[in-house]
This record gives C-alpha cells, structure tokens and sequence, in this order.
C-alpha cells in the first residue's frame, strides 16, 4: 500500500454533520461536513491521549469534538479548544492532528493520503463524461475481502471473463474458437497503462439488456489504471453506445477493500417528461448486475493464492493476456522507488505491540515539525535496479 495517491473516503451522500470513521491503509480517518457543509479528512487519532475523534461531535464552530475530554480541532486539523485550560486559553501548537487535502468529485469525497505539495500530487481519475449531458451516471460502494491490487489485477485481466462471467463471450463452451484478440495500448498516462481489445459478444441469455446483442456480434472493452487504486473500464457495445465504468478503490487494510463503482452510460432510453423515470429503474437494473457480476469475480479473487500479488513475477506463469497486470505491477515498483510504500511488516510488528500509533503524514508536515504522532514508517526509495518486477520485467 502507498502513501501520495487519492483515495475514495466515503459516497458524498452518505455524509452529513456526524462524523463517521474510515479505514484506510490500516488507519483510521475521521471524515465529517464543517459548518459551510464541506468535507473534512483528518487523522482519526486525539493527540491528547489517544482518543477516537470520530467517536465524538460536530460542533456549530465547524470543529470536531473529542469524545474524552472534548478538545476540539477545525477541519485543518488544528486544536481551537482545550476545556481543562478553561476559556480564552493559548493554545500549544503541537496540539494539532493531521488535516489531508479533500475533493469531493463524482459523488466521492476523495482524500489526498500524503505530505506531497499540491503541484506535485498525482491525479483523482479523469472522467471526461461527467460534465456530458449525454452520459448518465450512478454509483455504489462495497466491500471486497481481499487486497486492493488483486482487485485491481482482477479488472485488468481480459481472459477471466470467458470462464468467470457466465455473461460474457462464450462461457468457457466453445473453445476451439475461444483466444484472446491483440491488447491495443490505450490512455496509457504517467501513472498507469491501459489496453483496448476487440472480443466476442454473442447474445446475452437473459437480462435486461439481452436484445442490446446480435448472432456474431463483436464487442470492444479494455481497462487501465491511474496510479495504485483507479481504473476505468471502457466497454463499447456498438460504434455509438458505451457503458464506462470507473473503480477508486480504497485499500481499508492488506485483506479488505472498499470499491466506489460510478458508472455512466450513454444509452439513456427515455428523454424528457414523465419516462424519463424509466431512467431509474433502468439505473436499478444496472446496479443489480454489477453487483451479479462482482459477485462472480469475488467468489473466485478471494480464493487466490498467496493471498497478496508475489514479490516476483517468477512465481507465476504471465501470459500475452497478462502484459497489463504486469505493467501494473511495474508502475507500483516505480511508485516504490518514489519511497511511497508502506512499511507493512514494521507496522504489524509495531502494532502486535500495541503501544504505538503512526500517522499518515499530511503536507503540513512539510512546513513544520513537532508532530505528536510519528509518520508512518515506509520502505525506504529502493535503487530501480533493486526492485523485483522492474528487474524481471
Ligand atoms: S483524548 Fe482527546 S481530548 Fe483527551
Ligand atoms: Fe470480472
């Protein structure tokens, strides 16, 4: 898991003036609306003696209460009131909790986890769509029991869908015709590569969507990544009608995952007055399968064995099909050698203990010292010639 990228924290409308708790990279984050109804990130953790702010209240100031002793902090993480000092006290400024840059876009409210200066963080995913009157969107959530990047590897692999998704291609039944067509390189960006492939789209057996398929019939899909934990996936079922869908991920610790799904779909059958209604049923409809369909992928990722991606593509036998997962792989060692990575085996060591908490460390950390809570440790920046997948390509 990596420090410096954004992660989804919670669906916007599912947060209100109640701060609520999310897990991310093993930590814990308190996320609430300040009084002008924006999003606040902070570190979990009181920095008095170790209280769980999200265990507290929102107060008419904007800040967020303690539930120990009631110190409050505003949204940038900074203490505006010690009660045991009594009114009007001067306030030490070590008593402060790190406060993450928040965006909230496409119904997320994404937090920046890391102390990079803004002109050097790497983006929350494009999509181009959203400010298209011609694409429809919607979203969900929900967990997955595994580690993020085998999600990940999961969605950028074109050749599980045959035998996975009793929806997709031929099922597995007509072998001697099935292969995985050429991967074209698409959107490939600083922070991650992508593919588009032409398959097989015979006609769906049952569904909604089953007359949206001919006798034949071809269809292009292909998927990418921006950084660790985004990934669209394209699926083009005819020259004019598209379905994208876009995956932020968020790694909760190394054997859960929460997944924010939006979708948008330019296939909006009823426009204008009174069916246009029939939109949300359709919406409906669409939430069911994805849901059947990342139920599929669950039942078989959950199972895979170790239960995080190797070290080294030398434990396993990559394929043609597999050159995107393994330039995903490439790109994690590239954000490796930044020194982003976390150092998990110190952590679980220091957390079997018990009597230590660490920080993810915000950019205010970067203009001044004295922070209660040490930084989270991290793997130190590797030499590019040290790093497993970059050696064995
Ligand atoms: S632990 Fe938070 S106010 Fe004391
Ligand atoms: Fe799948």
């Amino acid at each position: 898991m990596f420090i410096n990228f954004w992660y989804p924290v919670i669906r916007s409308a599912e947060l209100g003036t109640t701060p609520q708790r999310v897990r991310i990279l093993s930590h814990n984050f308190v996320v609430f609306r300040d009084a002008q109804g924006k999003p606040a990130v902070l570190s979990d953790t009181c920095v008095h003696r170790g209280g769980s702010l999200s265990g507290g209240k929102c107060k008419d100031d904007g800040t967020v209460q303690c539930p120990y002793h009631g110190w409050r902090f505003n949204r940038d993480g900074q203490c505006t009131r010690i009660p045991s000092l009594g009114i009007n006290a001067k306030i030490p400024t070590r008593a402060r909790v790190d406060a993450y840059p928040v965006e909230e876009r496409y119904g997320i409210v994404h937090a920046f986890l890391g102390d990079l200066p803004e002109a050097e963080r790497p983006p929350i995913m494009p999509i181009f769509e959203a400010d298209d009157p011609n694409w429809r969107s919607h979203s969900i959530s929900f967990e997955v029991p595994y580690h993020y990047e085998r999600s990940i590897e999961n969605g950028l692999d074109p050749a599980h869908n045959e035998y996975v998704h009793t929806t997709h291609g031929h099922q597995g039944e007509r072998e001697s015709e099935y292969k995985v067509n050429e991967l074209e390189p698409s959107q490939d960006n600083p922070w991650g590569y992508g593919f588009m492939h032409t398959y097989d789209a015979p006609p769906l057996r049952n569904g909604v969507l089953r007359f949206s398929r001919r006798k034949g019939g071809k269809m292009q899909a292909g998927s990418g990544t921006y950084g660790p934990n985004q990934m669209w996936t394209h699926i083009n079922i005819s020259p004019t009608k598209s379905m994208r869908q876009y995956l932020f991920e968020a790694p909760i610790d190394e054997r859960h995952t929460r997944v924010f799904l939006v979708t948008y779909r330019n296939i909006v059958f009823f426009k204008g007055g009174l069916l246009s209604k029939l939109n949300n049923w359709l919406d409906r409809k669409v939430t069911v399968r994805n849901l059947f369909v990342a139920s599929q992928d669950i039942t078989v990722v959950k199972q895979l064995q170790p239960v995080l991606t190797p070290p080294s593509t030398a434990r396993e036998l990559m394929m043609p099909a597999d050159r995107i997962i393994a330039q995903y792989r490439e790109k994690l060692d590239e954000f490796e050698v930044k020194g982003w990575r976390i150092d998990m085996e110190r952590i679980k060591r220091d957390y079997e203990r018990g009597n230590v908490i660490y920080a993810i460390p915000s950019p205010a950390r970067r203009e001044s010292k004295g922070w209660v809570l040490e930084s989270i440790p991290l793997v130190a920046a590797a030499d590019p010639g040290k790093v497993a997948h970059l050696v064995t390509g």
